[in-house]
């Protein structure tokens, strides 16, 4: 199975995919999670994307291109992916569809997860987020067994640079002006599919189970 997750910052894309890809066993590709470890273990990477993602702004094309294309072609690929946080534009979509085409891969799903601007900044300030697994909780709504502490590998949990109120402000509009004109490309290409992402964690992922039920890979 070959899925892209759309949705707006903080709709749930990163906490689906991880659930879409055990059910799934696929391999989930998070360009936000590559490019925060690279921004963590100070690489030649993270030096050039450090600083739009403390902005809030997209990394430029070329670079986040890049990434996925050489994450794809590793092995644990081959059986299936999810994107999560790619494509962002219409330009990386394309190069995508480019890529995929030389490779011979068909994409079988683009699932965008719906959810009001209101529900997200609630989402974003009790969000808490594992610096060492990538893990990501929320205080209310996803509380982990014990406050502050990652229940997957014990880790403290943090909250995200990019979570202040002005950069997901400033987020929210780069995703409204660039991002959003995704809907209409996926769907135009009749690989679109949307899922309310305004009811809960579970009943999110069941909604997304049905829909891929209908997907043959
Ligand atoms: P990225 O990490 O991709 O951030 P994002 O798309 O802004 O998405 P988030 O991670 O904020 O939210 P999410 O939808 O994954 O929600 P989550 O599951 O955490 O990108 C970060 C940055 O990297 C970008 O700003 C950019 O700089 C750069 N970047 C990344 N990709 C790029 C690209 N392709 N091109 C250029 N630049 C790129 O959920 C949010 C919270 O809500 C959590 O606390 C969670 O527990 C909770 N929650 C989840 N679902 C529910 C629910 N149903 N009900 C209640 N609470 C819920």
């Amino acid at each position: 199975m070959r899925i892209i997750l759309l949705g707006p910052p903080g709709a749930g894309k990163g906490t689906q995919a991880k659930k879409i890809a055990d059910e799934y066993k696929i391999c989930h590709i998070s360009t936000g999670e590559i490019l925060r470890k690279a921004v963590q273990d100070n690489t030649p990477l993270g030096k050039k994307a450090g600083e739009y993602l403390d902005k809030g702004l997209l990394v430029p094309d070329e670079i986040v291109e890049g990434i996925v294309e050489s994450r794809l072609k590793m092995q644990d690929c081959a059986a299936g992916f999810l994107l999560d946080g790619y494509p962002r534009t219409v330009r990386q979509a394309e190069s995508l569809a480019e890529f995929l085409k030389d490779e011979g891969i068909h994409l079988d799903v683009v699932i965008n997860i719906q959810v009001e601007e209101s529900q997200l900044i609630e989402r974003f300030t009790g969000r808490r987020t594992c610096e060492k697994c990538g893990a990501t909780f929320h205080i209310k709504f996803n509380p982990p067994r014990e406050p502050g502490i990652c229940d997957n590998c014990g880790e403290k949990l943090i909250v995200r640079k990019d979570d202040e109120l002005e950069t997901v402000k400033r987020r929210l509009e780069v995703y409204k002006t660039t991002t959003a004109p995704l809907i209409d490309y996926y769907s135009n290409l009749k690989l679109l599919t949307n899922v309310d992402g305004s009811k809960n964690i579970d009943e999110v992922f069941q909604d997304i189970k049905k829909q891929l039920e209908g997907v043959k890979s």
